[in-house]
């Protein structure tokens, strides 16, 4: 696994050192920490994150698992993005905190918000591990960004090519020669 990847672009000790730093963050904008927070994980490439997050986290929590596949060439209100599996819990009336591993075009979160907002949550904030500056749209905007990296498909921490890589401990940029073979495959 290791020999197809072309560079690392952020190790595991700066991601877990980040990671406890968006806790800080994200802990202080929510002050009451008996109030209950719910956090929505876009599964599957957020889990890691997820993972390293609420272990730094301080407030009462409840988790919902919403799931959405990224697809081109769609032509839907969703631009590109499909919600597989609804979010399983009750969020009216409380804090949403929505994960994703990475902000890109923007149709997963805006995807995801629309179909929150539509079960009137008190609030709704994201928070996004990794978010690709280039394309970032300005109608999705995240309230806690880890990293901003430039435009390079990236795998590892959860975030995976056809399934593969997700248990890389770094985020990691793929050999071309992988992308050129799974193409021709
Ligand atoms: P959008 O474009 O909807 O992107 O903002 C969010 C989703 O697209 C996938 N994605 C990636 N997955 N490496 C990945 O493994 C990447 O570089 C990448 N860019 C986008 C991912 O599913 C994410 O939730």
């Amino acid at each position: 696994m290791e020999a197809d990847i072309d560079r690392v672009l952020i190790s595991r000790e700066r991601l877990a050192e980040r990671v406890r730093e968006m806790a800080g963050q994200i802990a202080r904008s929510y002050p009451d920490l008996d109030a209950g927070l719910s956090l929505v994980p876009i599964l599957s490439g957020s889990v890691i994150f997820l993972a390293d997050l609420i272990r730094h986290l301080p407030m009462k929590m409840k988790i919902g698992l919403i799931t959405v596949s990224s697809y081109s060439g769609a032509t839907t209100t969703s631009k590109g993005a499909k919600l597989l599996q609804d979010l399983n819990v009750d969020v009216t009336g409380r804090d949403v905190l929505v994960l994703d591993d990475i902000l890109d075009t923007g149709n997963t979160l805006r995807l995801v918000t629309a179909k929150l907002a539509e079960r009137k949550p008190r609030s709704i904030k994201t928070a996004v591990l990794l978010r690709k500056t280039a394309k970032a749209p300005d109608d999705v905007v995240a309230d806690f960004v880890g990293f901003d990296i430039e435009d390079v498909f990236v795998v590892g921490y959860g975030l995976d090519y056809n399934d593969h890589y997700r248990n890389l401990p770094h985020i990691a940029v793929l050999k071309p020669e992988i992308y050129a073979a799974e193409v021709r495959s």
